[in-house]
């Protein structure tokens, strides 16, 4: 068993009969949707909310009910890969580009579980870059701003187009190195008019499952 899956598979045994589910995205989420599927099978009855159009296809080829976030208040649990965790469960996402739809069904979870492999672990955020998702109209003046601050902006691209987040928009890459002060940029990047988002999860996730090889995952 790989670590993604090892990750993945833990955090489906924290889900209970009658909950609201965040369901992530990413090829960690894809292990826990399989457990899922199984113990829905078996009879756990959930209903599931989706980040993204890849998760609820997978979603609804494992027979795992969906429920639109426009239809509910509150998640009991969401649970979610990341692309960098820290010592304080602070993160970066977006490295499948979901993470508006991710921070949105984030904000209204109860508890976030973070499920990854240990390669994800480091001791300051930005070596992985900053995903940031812009509107497509004024994203190259964005774009400038970012290469004026030295912030070495990338846009993503699939297959030499533009890559479209599901809702539409750009996403254009940070390669920051070292977030020295990960409120301060977010904030910021916040402030940023044309900016949709951005991929810094600060002080949400409850609980970090890992991946270890050859050991049963390490729960923070
Ligand atoms: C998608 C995400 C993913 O959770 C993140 O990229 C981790 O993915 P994986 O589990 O495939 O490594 O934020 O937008």
């Amino acid at each position: 068993m790989n670590e993604k899956q090892m990750a993945g598979g833990k955090a489906a045994d924290y889900i209970e009969d009658g909950m609201t589910i965040g369901l992530g995205t990413g090829s960690t989420v894809y292990f826990m949707l399989q457990k899922l599927g199984k113990r829905v099978k078996e009879g756990l009855q959930i209903k599931g909310v989706s980040t993204s159009d890849s998760t609820t296809q997978l979603a609804k080829s494992l027979d795992i009910p969906l429920i639109s976030i426009n239809e509910i208040d509150q998640i009991d649990l969401t649970i979610d890969g990341a692309d960098e965790v820290d010592a304080e469960l602070n993160g970066i996402k977006g490295g499948g580009g979901a993470l508006l739809y991710e921070k949105v069904v984030a904000s209204i979870s109860s508890k976030i579980i973070w499920i990854v492999d240990s390669a994800k672990l480091v001791e300051s955020l930005g070596t992985f870059p900053l995903p940031v998702e812009v509107l497509p109209f004024g994203s190259h003046q964005v774009f400038r701003l970012f290469e004026k601050e030295g912030l070495q902006p990338s846009f993503r691209k699939k297959e030499d187009a533009y890559f479209i987040t599901d809702s539409g928009h750009y996403v254009i890459d940070l390669k920051m190195e070292s977030i020295k002060h990960p409120e301060k940029t977010a904030s910021w990047l916040d402030g940023i008019t044309g900016v949709v988002e951005h991929g810094l999860f600060l002080n949400m996730a409850d609980l970090l499952i890992v991946g270890e090889a050859g050991g049963p995952a390490i729960i923070y």
